[in-house]
Order: C-alpha cells, then sequence, then structure tokens
C-alpha cells in the first residue's frame, strides 16, 4: 500500500460523502452518540465497522492483540468506562475472531517477550477450559475452540466492571460475544448468557 494513495483514497471519500450530504462533516462533527462499544482484535483483517456495516459515529471502537479485556489494562478499561458511563452505549461486544495469531501464539512454548504478559491472559483461559479443550485432538478445532472460550472469558472480564454492573441495574446495557470467521465473512453470534454469567460471578465480583 502506497501511502501516498491513502490521501487520494481519502479526498474521493470525502467527495464521494459530501455529493451525497453536503452538511455530512459538518454533523459528523456535532459529537457521537452511539449505542454499541466493539471490542476487536488489530488483526488487519477484521475491520470493525466494514464487517457490522455502520457508519462512522455509530460504534465505539476498541481494538487490540486478541481482543483482550485485562483488568490491569489501562486502555481497556478506560475505553469501557468512557463508553458506559459517559456515551451510555445499550451494547457492548467483544468480536474475536478464528485463525487469530494472538491466540495462535499462545497455544505455542514460545518466549515472546513484551508479548508474554498480554498473551498469558489467553494461557489463563486455556487453564480455565484445559479438560474441554485437551479432549478436543483436532489441532485446528481445539484453536477455534479457544478463539470462542477467549471471547466468552473476555465478556465475564467485562462483566466484571464496576461500570457494566451498575449500568446493568439503571438501565439493562448487555454484553455479547461474536466470533468473525475469516473464511466465509460471517460473524456468528456466541448467544453469550449474559444474565447466567451475570448470576454466576456475582457472588465473587459484585461491585455495586
Ligand atoms: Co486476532
Amino acid at each position: 500500500m502506497d501511502i501516498q494513495q491513502i490521501f487520494k483514497n481519502n479526498k474521493a471519500w470525502v467527495d464521494q460523502k459530501l455529493s451525497t450530504d453536503k452538511d455530512y462533516f459538518e454533523n459528523l462533527a456535532k459529537g457521537q452518540t452511539p449505542n454499541i462499544l466493539y471490542i476487536g482484535c488489530s488483526d488487519s483483517r477484521v475491520t470493525a465497522e466494514e464487517l457490522m456495516g455502520v457508519s462512522p459515529g455509530d460504534a465505539f471502537v476498541h481494538r487490540n492483540i486478541a481482543n483482550m479485556v485485562p483488568n490491569t489494562d489501562l486502555s481497556s478499561m478506560s475505553v469501557i468506562d468512557y463508553a458506559v458511563m459517559h456515551l451510555k452505549v445499550n451494547h457492548i461486544v467483544v468480536c474475536g475472531h478464528y485463525y487469530c495469531g494472538g491466540v495462535k501464539a499462545a497455544m505455542q512454548s514460545a518466549d515472546l517477550g513484551i508479548l508474554n504478559p498480554w498473551l498469558r491472559n489467553i494461557r489463563d483461559v486455556y487453564r480455565i477450559h484445559r479438560d474441554e479443550l485437551n479432549a478436543i485432538e483436532d489441532e485446528d478445532a481445539k484453536y477455534k475452540r479457544l478463539v470462542e472460550l477467549n471471547v466468552q472469558e473476555q465478556c465475564i472480564n467485562v462483566i466484571k466492571t464496576a461500570e457494566v454492573q451498575q449500568a446493568y441495574i439503571d438501565r439493562g446495557i448487555r454484553v455479547h460475544g461474536w466470533v468473525f470467521d475469516i473464511h466465509s465473512g460471517k460473524l456468528i453470534d456466541l448467544n453469550i448468557d449474559f444474565e447466567s454469567i451475570l448470576k454466576g460471578i456475582m457472588e465473587i465480583y459484585r461491585l455495586t
């Protein structure tokens, strides 16, 4: 990708937007009221807005390696706080994807330097679900299942935050776990049972 081409693309995009609505950017500049917080992977193939078919202003987006929500990560915690407390989103989505390099790396024995502490959160997911994962003989199927279980565990991490617990009481905020299937382009809803997860963890994680 030629960097200069990006500026040409941008000019074409601006012209195209203005040709259908001359006030498009004026209106965009007025503020944002997204209803969804999307937490996804940084993978270049898994674009948030494009795969959901949403426009600028529709989704507040956070992306990192393997769509993680570690409780000591100031970035993801700040994003959740801002989206829930200030933007008042009603839905939080954690979206993983099959063939995730971060999840793959966490399934291997290798010293990856600064990536080690980040990927260790995925190794913890493996440990929690070790019996199920070790029972899967096919490596590809095991890898895909770990992607799904990682999404589920990150949804649980979202539900552990005080902001989300309070927003559930105040306005019934929902947390969703999805997987993007790179081979088909389809979004798969893991149908995370938000209510029962919430009930199951509240004995230990209730903050409100
Ligand atoms: Co990934």
